[in-house]
């Protein structure tokens, strides 16, 4: 019951504020302007993206995200943005669109939450054109021994807390066992953030 009530009504925004810290979004600007065409958010959450899309190169958006909590708030974020987006209430493990017809998959700090990876990153690369970009930014496994002992200690506890959110996955790692292939990937500690969560990785993948 109340594991119920925490997840509607104080996780969202837990969440909604995770995620807006200044160097998260400082890492946000590094990669949603670049989305273009028709374009699949993954996990668009409650919509901290939805600022920093380059509107001149966006031909449509869709959102999808499982949680009808976050879904509100991403909903209001897109009025008020003056941005008009298709919401899927949805897991990436099916994926309510056809193939082949997305130019852009946008994808960010939903890697570490989603459950069945090796469905939902199938069902990602089936909606992608054929020269089609995912860009993707990411929290994930440190470089350090010692802090990656610390990850792998917190991350049951943390994954109760926050969603399912896991700090210790190789996000190149399940990138590239997918079938993708990483045009670029930059990786780096964020200042002002707790290790064990803050190392990112980021970049661009194709099929
Ligand atoms: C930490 S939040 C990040 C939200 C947003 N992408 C951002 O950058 O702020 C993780 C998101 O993953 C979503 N999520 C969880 N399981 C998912 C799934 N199977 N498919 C797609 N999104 C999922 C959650 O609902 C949540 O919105």
């Amino acid at each position: 019951m109340i594991g119920k009530l925490y997840e509607r009504h104080v996780l969202p925004k837990v969440l909604d504020a995770c995620c807006s810290t200044k160097p998260v979004n400082y890492q946000r600007n590094k990669i949603v302007p670049h989305a273009k065409g028709k374009i699949l958010e993954i996990g668009i959450g409650s919509g901290i993206n939805i600022p920093f899309y380059n509107k001149a190169n966006v031909e449509k958006i869709y959102g999808l995200d499982p949680s009808e909590e976050l879904n509100n708030i991403a909903q209001k974020k897109a009025i008020n943005n003056n941005l008009e987006i298709d919401f899927l209430l949805n897991g990436a493990e099916e994926i309510p669109l056809p193939s082949n017809s997305m130019d852009t998959i946008l994808i960010t700090y939903t890697l570490c939450t989603i459950q069945d990876l090796e469905s939902s990153l199938k069902e990602i690369k089936r909606v992608m054109k054929d020269d089609a970009v995912m860009l993707f930014c990411e929290h994930g496994i440190a470089p350090d021994a010692k802090v990656i002992k610390w990850q792998n200690r917190v991350n049951p506890l943390w994954g109760k807390l926050f969603g399912g959110c896991n700090i210790n996955r190789n996000i190149p790692e399940i990138i590239q066992s997918s079938g993708f292939t990483l045009n670029s990937l930059d990786q780096m500690y964020l200042p002002s953030t707790p290790k064990i969560v803050g190392y990112n990785y980021w970049g661009k993948a194709t099929i």
